[in-house]
């Protein structure tokens, strides 16, 4: 089914646009003023929008709440079989993706780029993602996304662009493309109006420096295990104290670096 077909007309300044789940190439006239931007220089175009374009992502991104343009490395490639990458200097395994390819990308996105859009190149040596880094995304106007494959970039690309370098966590991925679209996810569902229920991510693990209290539903009893019964007491007081102590003692058992900031973060206040 074409999600293209039922998905609203919006204007957006001097245009009038369709939005779509299909991830739009890059083409100036397809994109839309002033809505948050996520540009996606990958060689594996047909993964987006992938996990992004369902949920409320994908609702979001149907309701132009925010937009995704792909940009196809492969475009860019040199000669007849448009190569992106070449043999490391130095030798050893593995191919490197090629400076002059990844900078003619780089170059075609930032003609369409949001201004003030950073530019990213997802790699295990960069700073881990964070809950603050996706918030200050969320607050900007987009971000450019470099997904790198084999063995990475060659580094001068990354010192000519100054780009900034994020990691999904210590571990190799086969290519940057899963850590995109996780931080896409991250960010995107800090946009106004993409989660129904706002107050939900200012609860949520991390927002508060702490790890999120446990969850319980019905039924009451499962598998012989009850309902802590402070949360059915109806007391909201009882269950807001509950839940932050919760989160404390999970955030100090679990994650001793969270719980050293947050104590500290605690202290600066009360002094
Ligand atoms: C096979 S990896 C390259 C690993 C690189 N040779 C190294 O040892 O650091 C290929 C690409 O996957 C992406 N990638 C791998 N692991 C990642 C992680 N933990 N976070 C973000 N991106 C990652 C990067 O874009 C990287 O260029």
């Amino acid at each position: 089914m074409s999600v293209e077909n039922d998905a609203p007309s919006r204007s957006h300044g001097r245009k009038q646009v369709r939005a779509s789940l299909r991830p739009r190439d890059l083409m100036a006239e397809d994109a839309l003023a002033g809505v948050w931007t996520a540009q996606v220089i990958t060689l594996v175009p047909q993964a987006f929008p992938g996990i992004l374009g369902e949920s409320l992502t994908g609702r979001a991104l149907k309701d132009a709440l925010w937009q995704l343009q792909v940009i196809d490395l492969r475009r860019f490639g040199q000669g007849r079989h448009r190569n992106v990458d070449d043999t490391p200097a130095g030798g050893g395994a593995g191919m490197v993706l090629r400076p002059d390819v990844m900078a003619a990308a780089i170059e075609a996105a930032r003609e369409t780029a949001p201004r003030g859009a950073p530019l990213i190149h997802l790699s295990p040596r960069g700073r881990p993602l964070t809950q603050t880094m996706a918030q200050t995304l969320a607050r900007g106007p987009g971000v450019t996304l470099i997904c790198g494959r084999f063995e990475g970039l060659d580094q001068r690309v990354i010192d000519h662009y100054d780009i900034a370098e994020v990691s999904l966590g210590d571990f190799v991925l086969t290519g940057g493309d899963i850590a995109a679209q996780a931080l896409i996810d991250a960010t995107v569902r800090l946009i106004p109006g993409v989660l129904g229920n706002a107050a939900s991510t200012e609860e949520e693990s991390f927002s508060a420096g702490l790890l999120e209290h446990p969850h319980y539903t019905r039924p009451a009893e499962w598998e012989g295990r009850t309902i802590p019964e402070v949360l059915t007491s109806g007391d909201h007081a009882k269950v807001a104290r509950w839940r932050r102590e919760q989160a404390e003692a999970i955030t100090r058992a679990r994650r001793p670096d969270l719980w050293a900031r947050h104590v500290a973060d605690r202290d600066r206040r009360n002094t």
